[in-house]
C-alpha cells in the first residue's frame, strides 16, 4: 500500500519534471506547434504506467553542462536542467556489419515501405565495401547467414558470431520486385567474402537520443524510454552524415560582389541573413 503511494507521488514528480523540462528545452517547437505538444509528447506515457516504469529506472543519470543556446529564452530558464536518462535496457534497431547497414524489419516498415505484412529479418538501408561486393543491394532483408535464420537484430548478432572467424559466409536474402503492386519478394543467397582476417560480428545500436520534449516523429511504439535515452549531448550536431551547416549571416558587400564558398544555390537572401 504505501509502497504504491510512493510509487504515485514519485511518478507524478517525474511527470512535472518532465514538463518542466520540455518547457526549458524546446522553445521553437512549443512556439511553432503548441497542439502537436499535447497530441503527441511523451507525458503521458510515464504518467500511465506509474507502476511499471519507474522501479526499472536503474539509468546512469550523467550531470550534463546547461546548454547556453537551449532555453536561453527570458521566459523560460530552468535553474537545475534534467540529468540524462540513460535507460539500462534498450531495444536494439539498427546493427553495422562488412558494410551492411541493417535495421529491424517491423510492421511499420513492412507498411511504410510496401513489404508484405509479417515478412521479418534485418532490412538493409545501405551497403557499401564487402557487403556490396557479395551483390547484397539495398532494401534486401536478411533471414539467414549460413544455417542461422535471421529474425531480428538480436539473432542477426548471435548468427554473424557463429561466422566472426571465417573468412566467408552464405547470407540469405528476400529481394523485392521493382514492379508496381503489390510487393513480391523472392529469396537469394549470395558469399560474403573478407579476405584479411574473418567476418567479425555485428555492432548493434540503439535509437538515437531524445530531448525530453521532443514530439515523436513516428506512430506510437510504447514507453519512450523503451527505446530512447533522453538527454543531451550524444549526438553530434550537425549529424556529419548530412553535413549541411546552417547558412552563417553575409555582408551586403558579400553580396554585390558575389563572393560565394559554394556553388550557385540561389538568390543569397533565400537562405542568408544579409547585415
Ligand atoms: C519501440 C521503440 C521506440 C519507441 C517506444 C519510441 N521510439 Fe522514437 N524512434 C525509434 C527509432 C528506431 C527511431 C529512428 C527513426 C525511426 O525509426 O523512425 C526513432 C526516432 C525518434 C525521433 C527522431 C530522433 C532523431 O534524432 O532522428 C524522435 C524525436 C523520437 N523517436 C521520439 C520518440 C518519443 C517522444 C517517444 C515516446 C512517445 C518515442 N520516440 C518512442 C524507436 C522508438
Ligand atoms: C539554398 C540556400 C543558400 C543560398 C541560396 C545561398 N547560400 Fe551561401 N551558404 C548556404 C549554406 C548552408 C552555407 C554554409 C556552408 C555550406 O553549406 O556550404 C553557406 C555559406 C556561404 C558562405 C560562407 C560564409 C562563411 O562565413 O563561412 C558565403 C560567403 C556564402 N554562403 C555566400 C552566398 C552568396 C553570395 C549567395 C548568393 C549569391 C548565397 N550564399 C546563396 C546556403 C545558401
Amino acid at each position: 500500500m504505501n509502497s504504491k503511494l510512493a510509487l504515485l507521488a514519485a511518478g507524478i514528480v517525474v511527470a512535472l519534471t518532465l514538463v518542466i523540462g520540455r518547457q526549458g528545452a524546446v522553445s521553437p517547437q512549443t512556439t511553432n506547434a503548441p497542439s502537436q505538444i499535447v497530441a503527441a509528447g511523451p507525458v503521458a506515457a510515464p504518467v500511465a504506467m506509474t507502476g511499471m516504469v519507474f522501479p526499472q529506472a536503474t539509468n546512469v543519470a550523467m550531470p550534463v553542462e546547461p546548454d547556453p543556446a537551449v532555453g536561453g529564452g527570458a521566459s523560460m530558464a530552468t535553474d537545475s536542467p534534467l540529468p540524462n536518462f540513460v535507460p539500462r535496457k534498450l531495444k536494439v534497431f539498427e546493427g553495422h556489419w562488412q558494410g551492411m547497414d541493417g535495421r529491424l524489419m517491423t510492421e511499420e516498415l513492412a507498411r511504410k515501405l510496401n513489404y508484405p505484412r509479417g515478412v521479418q529479418g534485418v532490412l538493409l538501408g545501405e551497403v557499401t565495401l564487402n557487403a556490396a561486393f557479395s551483390g547484397l543491394l539495398g532494401g534486401d532483408i536478411i533471414v539467414r547467414i549460413d544455417d542461422t535464420p535471421v529474425t531480428d537484430m538480436e539473432n542477426f548478432q548471435a548468427a554473424t558470431r557463429n561466422v566472426a572467424n571465417r573468412s566467408e559466409a552464405r547470407i540469405s536474402v528476400l529481394r523485392k520486385d521493382n514492379r508496381p503492386g503489390a510487393a513480391v519478394l523472392r529469396k537469394l543467397t549470395v558469399v560474403l567474402r573478407e579476405a584479411e582476417g574473418g567476418l567479425g560480428f555485428a555492432q548493434l545500436e540503439g535509437a538515437p537520443m531524445i530531448l525530453p520534449g521532443d514530439p515523436r516523429p513516428h506512430g506510437y511504439r510504447g514507453a519512450c524510454t523503451d527505446c530512447h535515452p533522453v538527454g543531451q549531448g550524444f549526438e553530434l550536431a550537425p549529424d556529419p552524415d548530412l553535413i549541411s551547416l546552417p547558412p552563417p549571416v553575409i555582408t551586403r558587400d558579400v553580396v554585390a560582389r558575389g563572393v560565394s564558398s559554394h556553388e550557385v544555390r540561389g538568390p543569397c537572401e533565400a537562405c542568408h541573413v544579409i547585415k
